[in-house]
């Protein structure tokens, strides 16, 4: 891995062997983007990929390029730029020019923000690159860190106001990217709440196209990320180059393709939203992106994304450790629970394996339904008698750990709360406040909101053995204004919600360094590498349905890894979709993430407990390589009848294949199904999982002593011809467990 600059070239070429990333410095001082992709030779000079110079300007040659690396706008590049400004006198124009750069080994912090980071120097290097805009002062730097290990970028940007005028950031992207041909496919993850990560695929066309936020929250509607894919590449070939954002509030991820066909790829906070005052002296950093790129397919690049992710974006105690299977009662009693039955819920998952039991919504205040009580984080005397102390004891009596649902950032108008500080909840004076789900978001850049809630919440944690937090988040923001801004600063708003709630999460997170923290919104509204930074895991969906799971699991997994997943079995018919699916198959899909159960324990028959059983004790054996495992998507739940995932332990000793057959029809005519990332030359032992819904046949035929590479060129055997023999029907799973013989 290196960063190197070629003086005679003015030219800086950052890659780790694999790809290749090379930018230079053009002959007026901006930047230019040379290069993204395959690796190429280091020490070289690349003229001929030089970005085109293009005639315009008659007095100004300086201003000949069409691929530019950070690009304003205003004087001759007409396309979306990568940053914008007002100053003082009003005007924007503004051209920044290289002044120095420095290269180092490692990577530096960025303050206020979640980031990833090495552990050791000879992890990645980093290149600072600093441009002036001589006639304000505005100092632009940007930050690149390539990784030794992974095929991954890291860009931020830093704006420092050198000046003593005043300077109003107005866009601030993360990353820009010109590249120098559209034959790209975009790929977003749209979709909203209980349908997340759903995937759109479509060729890149002139004009503008993307996705954003203005929810306040990265959404459900949209996560911060875009991949391109060459059109021919698939799951296992062809070059991807992914973009994602830490962030966990507006942003916009978008392409722009111009007239001569280059694509401008953004990704950064939504200029619809923002802008920022830079008093003289003062700083800006933007989140960080991480673009990834794979000459071997999708599935290459999301593992990029899954290792760097998991190994250094999250932090902490439980960066590494395996995550406990848990019970949370939530759909197992909603807001309807005494202490009672959550000591009988709590036993009942001991008896089945389960180590935690987390308590969901409805603990505190008089909380009986959503219509109140957000912000009286006491607990609630008519539920809870000993209150939270005395449940938790008691819980933890049992042989099982205590966990604790909160929403810090919410308030509802009817509590103590806010009758007391009504000015806490985001509003605009003398105009209508929105109630959405009966409840308000409190002002989180606000300091003072932000202390207190660290006190109230680092009290309750206090107050009990509490091993695990679920940090909720249930409304989109409206009437954005905060009445300790100026009016000149209101575009700062959106941001410093983020800071705030980062804030916060820093300071929980580094007071209770033994407690797993994970994060949720209405199920995946907030499911971005910013709070991955802070929580390890997250809650993916309210879609607890075994199908749809199969889909949204399968739609996160372009980016995010399997230990960040937090995956339920929930109780049929299935409360979001009404569908019946065997017990099996559900358990067998959230094997694919961090095992949970999210129903009543003490409901289930006598049969349904000793499978329950089974299946956590099957998980715990193999939840390494379930959660820390490499990740493959064999088959794509998206084709409607069949999916298949399978994780690949870290030495390649044992591996776990899911098949699922979603809808059966008659006569199937017989398939392979290739494995992937084994070791070719090694022996393996297959073998099936009991709890299986296929038949003996495909068991038959498929268990027994073979090779890596037949298990990978030639594969697995299913559903075989004769129609008689399979069992029949739709919701049918099998695993496939793959250990190293020799
Ligand atoms: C939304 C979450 O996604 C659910 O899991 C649950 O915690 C509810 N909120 C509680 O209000």
């Amino acid at each position: 891995m290196s960063i190197s600059f070629d003086y005679a070239a003015n030219q800086f070429h950052l890659t780790n062997g694999s790809f290749s990333y090379i930018i230079k410095i053009l002959e007026n001082g901006s930047i230019g983007q040379v290069y993204t992709g395959a690796a190429l030779g280091a020490g070289r000079a690349y003229p001929l990929l030089d970005p085109i110079p293009f005639a315009g300007f008659s007095n100004r040659d300086d201003r000949a390029a069409v691929r530019f690396e950070y690009p304003a706008y205003g004087n001759g590049d007409f396309r979306r730029p990568a940053f914008a400004v007002r100053f003082a006198d009003g005007s924007s124009v503004v051209e920044p020019r290289y002044e120095a750069h420095r290269i180092y080994a490692g990577k530096a912090e960025t303050p206020g923000l979640p980031a990833t980071y090495t552990e050791k120097d000879d992890e990645a290097e980093t290149l600072e690159l600093d441009l002036r805009d001589a006639a304000s002062g505005l100092r632009i730097i940007l930050f690149y860190t390539i990784f030794a290990q992974y095929n991954c970028l890291a860009r931020h940007v830093r704006f420092i106001n050198e000046g003593s005028g005043k300077i109003v950031l107005t866009h601030a992207m993360s990353l820009s990217l010109d590249l120098p041909d559209s034959r790209w496919n975009l790929i977003t993850l749209t979709g909203s709440w209980a349908r997340e990560f759903e995937t759109g695929d479509a060729p890149l066309r002139t004009g503008f196209q993307g996705i954003q936020s203005s929810r306040g929250v990265s959404g459900a509607q949209t996560n911060p990320a875009l991949i391109l894919r060459r059109p021919a590449a698939t799951e296992r070939e062809g070059e991807v180059l992914g973009v994602s954002l830490l962030y966990s509030g507006n942003f916009t991820a978008d392409v722009e393709v111009d007239q001569w066909g280059i694509a401008r790829l953004r990704i950064g906070i939504n200029p619809h939203t923002f802008s920022w005052e830079l008093a003289g002296g003062a700083m800006f950093d933007t989140p960080e992106a991480v673009l990834a790129w794979s000459g071997t397919g999708l599935g290459n690049c999301s593992r990029q994304y899954h290792e760097l992710y998991r190994n250094r974006l999250a932090r902490g105690a439980w960066r590494d450790a395996e995550r406990p299977v848990l019970l949370n009662n939530w759909e197992g009693t909603y807001f309807n629970f005494t202490e009672e039955k959550i000591l009988e819920m709590a036993a009942a998952a001991r008896d089945l394996g389960a180590e935690l039991f987390v308590l969901d919504d409805g603990w505190f205040g008089k909380r009986d339904d959503d219509h109140s009580s957000l912000g009286d984080w006491v607990p609630h005397a008519g539920k809870l008698p000993g209150g939270v102390t005395g449940l938790a004891e008691k819980v933890c009596a049992l042989g099982i750990k205590f966990g604790l649902w909160i929403e810090p950032e919410m308030v509802s108008p009817d509590s103590d709360l806010f009758r007391a500080h009504p000015d806490w909840a985001v509003h605009v004076p003398a105009r209508p406040r929105t109630e959405s789900r009966y409840q308000y978001a409190l002002d989180m850049g606000r300091p003072e909101i932000i202390e207190y809630l660290f006190n109230v919440l680092s009290g309750v944690i206090k107050s009990a053995p509490v091993s695990y937090v679920k940090w909720d988040m249930n409304r989109y923001i409206t009437e954005p204004y905060s009445i300790t801004l100026p009016p000149e600063r209101q575009g700062e708003f959106f941001h410093r919600y983020v800071l705030g709630l980062y804030d916060l999460y820093a300071r929980l997170t580094r007071a209770f360094p033994e407690i797993l923290f994970e994060s949720c919104a209405s199920g995946g509204s907030r499911f971005d590498p910013g709070l991955l930074g802070f929580a390890p895991q997250a809650w993916l969906s309210d879609d607890t349905d075994a199908v749809e799971r199969l889909a949204i699991q399968e739609g996160a997994s372009l980016i995010y890894p399997l230990s960040s997943m937090g995956a339920h079995v929930s109780a049929i018919p299935n409360h979001q979709t009404g569908r019946l699916t065997p017990l099996s198959f559900r358990a067998m899909v959230s094997f694919f993430g961090c095992l949970g159960y999210e129903l009543d324990p003490a409901a289930f028959s006598g049969e349904e407990r000793e499978a329950v059983k089974r299946q956590i004790a099957f998980y715990k054996a193999h939840r390494r390589t379930f959660q820390y495992g490499r990740f493959f998507r064999l088959l794509s739940p998206l084709s409607g009848r069949y999916a298949s995932w399978m994780v690949v332990s870290e030495d390649k000793e044992e591996a776990i294949v899911g098949f699922y057959r979603i809808l059966a029809n008659p006569n199937q005519r017989p398939f392979r199904l290739k494995l992937a990332g084994l070791e070719g030359d090694a022996d393996y032992r297959v073998t099936v999982w009991e709890e299986g819904g296929f038949s003996e046949d495909d068991r038959n035929r498929n268990c027994g002593e073979r090779g890596g590479d037949e298990l990978m060129q030639a594969g697995l055997f299913l559903e075989s011809a004769h129609n008689n023999r399979p069992k029949k029907g739709d919701y049918f799973a099998e695993l496939f467990l793959v250990e190293k013989t020799g």
